[in-house]
């Protein structure tokens, strides 16, 4: 690696002294934005890895190109971990991104026209399950359950009447906000009752679905869609589970449908993540995740904080900033200077717009890689609620600067990825 990194500063110093200065942000900086992670040296490897020279379009034994084997091996490898750790029929390792393998699912399984049932992005759903801006909301019908003003959770009975009215020909459920467990079997029951496809977009969780942390949707649903860089701390992608009854159209719409060759550098680091993901170092991490973020829901309501769904199950925690009347973009800004990084978000009935918003979302997969631990995450929240009690603050700001500062010294980052 540092012979690698070494050749980058040598060859580019320009671009290098910008790396050089994200990484001094990243080890400088608490991350608890709910989607971001640290992949570890092994994945960064394998990302750097030469296997980014060959193009491999086609699948392991079914290459339209020459000189595959190792591609081939890499390939299947990933495959055969990822069907041994979610247990399910198919997987398809080659999706760029979660956009990516979700629109490819939609490819596969209908037809421009057809009818999907999804959670609203306004409450907490996400851009490709249906925006009008986004190819899925251009080529489709959508229609959107939401959640419940009162308790944030998603009202199931509304999923029902609208799969009644509708007859979806797919429901989606999985979300970019949502801080509770999904019903998965009532909506594999509402989907069952209209004949419609379920699909699971786990981008969030797939992680703590990984550490056996989460309720394992892969037994309820047809299909399953994650992102390999959020709570699963691999490189960034997508991937793809599905029943054996839909491997043909799945891995069709995947390519030729929506991509060209196959990114080999980043399967590799798929396979390297999911063996680090089968590990029981992980499954403690998955554990220790969900109890960090109870211990900052649970601090940030002390605080006199209020949180949508009053709580979390998961890894985030969407903080309704209306009763304080401060807006998202101000409270990540404030936070941002103290050395905190986290994203304004809309809460569910949100007034305010997307760049707006009145709320943040923070999360904790991040600081558990880093070695946070209860303590340490409680802190943490104590240090959010100081910094949002007290916006306008220098002095605040300053003095959380300064712990921020003492916990990432204590919690070092890649240590000696630069050269010296
Ligand atoms: C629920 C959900 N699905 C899909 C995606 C898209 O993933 P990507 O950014 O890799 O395209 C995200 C990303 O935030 C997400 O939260």
């Amino acid at each position: 690696m540092s012979a690698l990194m070494k050749a980058l500063f040598e060859t580019d110093p320009a671009s290098a002294a910008i790396l050089a200065a994200e990484t001094q942000r990243q080890r400088e900086t608490l991350v608890l934005i709910a989607s971001e992670n640290y992949a570890s040296p092994a994945i960064l490897a394998a990302q750097g890895s030469l296997f980014c020279n060959k193009y491999a379009e086609g699948y392991p034994s079914r290459r339209y190109y020459n000189g595959c084997q190792q591609e081939d091996a890499i390939e299947q490898l990933a495959i055969d971990r990822a069907k041994e750790l979610f247990g399910c029929e198919h997987v398809n390792a080659q999706p760029h991104a979660g956009a990516q393998a979700n629109t490819a699912v939609y490819q596969a399984v209908l037809q421009p026209g057809d009818t999907i049932l999804s959670l609203e992005l306004a409450h907490g759903g996400h851009l490709s399950h249906g925006m009008k801006l986004n190819i899925s909301g251009q080529l489709y019908q959508i229609v959107h359950y939401g959640v419940d003003r009162a308790s944030g959770r998603i009202v199931m009975d509304q999923v029902a009447e609208l799969a009644a009215a509708h007859r979806p020909k797919l429901i989606v459920f999985g979300a970019s906000a949502y801080p509770r467990h999904f019903e998965v079997e009532r909506f594999r029951a509402i989907a069952d009752s209209v004949g419609a496809l379920l699909m699971a977009d786990m981008a969030h969780v797939m992680g703590l679905i990984a550490g056996r942390a989460h309720p394992d949707p892969v037994p309820f649903c047809d299909l399953v869609t994650f992102t390999t860089h959020k709570t699963m701390r691999g490189p960034r992608g997508g991937m793809i589970l599905c029943r054996e009854a839909l491997a043909k159209d799945i891995d069709r719409a995947v390519f030729p449908g929506q991509q060209g060759g196959p990114f080999m550098h980043n399967i590799m680091a798929k396979a390297v993540m999911l063996a680090e993901a089968a590990s029981p170092a992980f499954r403690q991490y998955a554990a220790d995740v969900v109890t960090n973020a109870a211990a900052m829901a649970a601090t940030l309501q002390a605080r006199g904080y209020a949180l949508c769904s009053g709580g979390t199950d998961n890894h985030l925690l969407l903080v309704d900033l209306r009763p304080q009347e401060i807006t998202g973009r101000d409270a990540a800004n404030a936070l941002e200077a103290a050395g905190i990084c986290v994203n304004k978000n809309g809460v569910p009935f949100d007034e305010r717009s997307p760049m707006v918003t009145s709320g943040i979302r923070l999360g904790s997969p991040a600081i558990t890689t880093r070695g946070f631990n209860v303590d340490a995450a409680t802190l943490v929240a104590n240090l959010v609620a100081d910094v949002l009690d007290n916006l306008d603050s220098p002095t605040v700001r300053d003095r959380v600067r300064g712990t921020v500062a003492e916990l990432c010294a204590a919690h070092p980052l890649y240590d000696g990825y630069l050269p010296a």
